[in-house]
């Protein structure tokens, strides 16, 4: 029938049959000479019951998939399954990156509940995560900025959700990557993509200037963790909210912590009496409007998850892929001026306890699944 190419270590075509779990349906996505690639339609079996699918060549069977965490439809935690899908296609300009750890942020459970139907085409089923640290396993046509065995990290988030990084393998685009921090773990370096240029991008457009005073609220998580240690390098003045327990890790990281709630205005006109230059909302839920009085010129408050943000006369940020930016990170990174605080690993297959744990809204840093091939 169709020649498939796979086998692990093998980029031979075989001429042989295509081997399919009988009751099992698959689309064959197209029928090039590298061979037929293969995704499973909704209504066959997938998951935990384990599709095998291959090429039968003599007495051999090769696995021509990879595992990855798919979502058939919107929902939850409950909702992830794990799944032996094809291999993703590298195109131009593109690479093949084996993952060794994706990165969970908030979006990737938003997405999957519908939360941001108005600006994503999700195709099911689909594999969530856009936050990557890997190796990179094969290059497609015209992607001379990396090689084979490159060691990278990235912000993969392409035009529609289908091919993410809850997988073994993940595409991306030679602009979303850059190499990854040499002092940091791979587990550390997917922890930082989206969070990353996300703070980044949000200090740049807020023009913060060395000597300045930024209030950075949720300055504990990942985006916040991120912003903090990049204003304190850029030699601004931190004020962070976080809930006790994190105010040591808030000092750590060179903020001066302060306690959210009633009453901040105050806590923070305690540390600075003439209140501060830029205001950074990473939180939302109003911290905004709770203190945008600190603030003599309005448009340098960004907020990243509230668009209250734009009435109180500052703007909505988000965050962009970006490898030049990452590159800037890594190297901040590798000056020692910044890393992740990974809270938790999970395993892939862990990816729904990794999604309830975010969930709770008290990550100090970030929550990583770790991937094995
Ligand atoms: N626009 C964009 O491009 C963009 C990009 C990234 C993220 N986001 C959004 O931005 C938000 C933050 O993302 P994230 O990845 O940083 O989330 P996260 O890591 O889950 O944030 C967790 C942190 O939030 C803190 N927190 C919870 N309630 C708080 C409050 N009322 N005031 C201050 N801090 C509070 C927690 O500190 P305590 O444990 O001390 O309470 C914890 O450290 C999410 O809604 C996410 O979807 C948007």
């Amino acid at each position: 029938m169709t020649a498939l190419r796979h086998g692990h270590d093998s980029t031979e075509a075989y001429g042989s049959d295509l081997f399919v779990d009988s009751g099992t349906k698959f689309i064959e996505h197209g029928s090039d000479r590298n061979g037929a690639l293969l995704w499973a339609q909704p209504g066959y079996r997938v998951g935990r019951r384990n599709v095998t699918f291959g090429a039968r060549r003599s007495a051999d069977w090769f696995h021509v998939g990879m595992k990855s965490i798919i979502l058939t439809r919107y929902g939850g935690p409950e909702n992830l399954e794990v799944a032996d899908v094809s291999e993703p296609k590298v195109g131009p300009g593109e690479v093949r990156v084996q993952v060794k750890a994706a990165g969970v942020n908030p979006v990737d459970w938003k997405l999957a509940a519908g939360g941001l139907d108005d600006f994503f085409v999700v195709k099911f089923p689909c594999i969530p995560g856009w936050d990557v640290a890997g190796v990179v396993e094969s290059v497609g046509p015209d992607a001379p900025e990396f090689s084979v065995g490159d060691e990278v990290f990235g912000y993969v988030r392409k035009d529609w959700v289908e091919y993410g990084a809850y997988a073994e393998l993940v595409t991306a685009s030679v602009g979303m990557l850059a190499r990854k921090p040499q002092a940091l773990t791979f587990e550390q370096a997917a922890g930082i993509p989206l969070v990353g240029l996300t703070a980044l991008r949000t200090i740049r457009l807020a023009r913060l200037r060395p000597h300045e005073t930024v209030l950075i609220h949720a300055a504990a998580g990942g985006v916040g963790s991120a912003g903090t240690q990049i204003a304190v390098a850029e030699g601004a003045r931190v004020i962070g909210t976080a809930s006790s327990p994190n105010h040591s890790y808030l000092a750590d990281l060179g903020a001066t912590p302060v306690e959210y709630g009633d009453g901040l205005v105050d806590r923070v006109r305690a540390e600075v009496p003439d209140g501060v230059d830029v205001i950074l909302d990473y939180v939302g839920g109003g911290a905004a409007a709770q203190s945008v009085e600190l603030l003599a010129d309005r448009s340098r408050l960004i907020s990243i998850t509230d668009a209250e943000a734009i009435d109180l006369g500052g703007r909505v940020v988000w965050g962009r892929p970006d490898g030049r930016a990452l590159t800037e990170l890594a190297e901040l990174a590798d000056s020692g001026r910044f890393t992740m605080n990974v809270a938790r690993t999970y395993r892939l297959d862990e990816a729904a306890d990794a999604w309830r744990d975010i969930q709770s809204g008290h990550t100090r840093g970030k929550i990583v699944l770790t991937v094995d091939r």
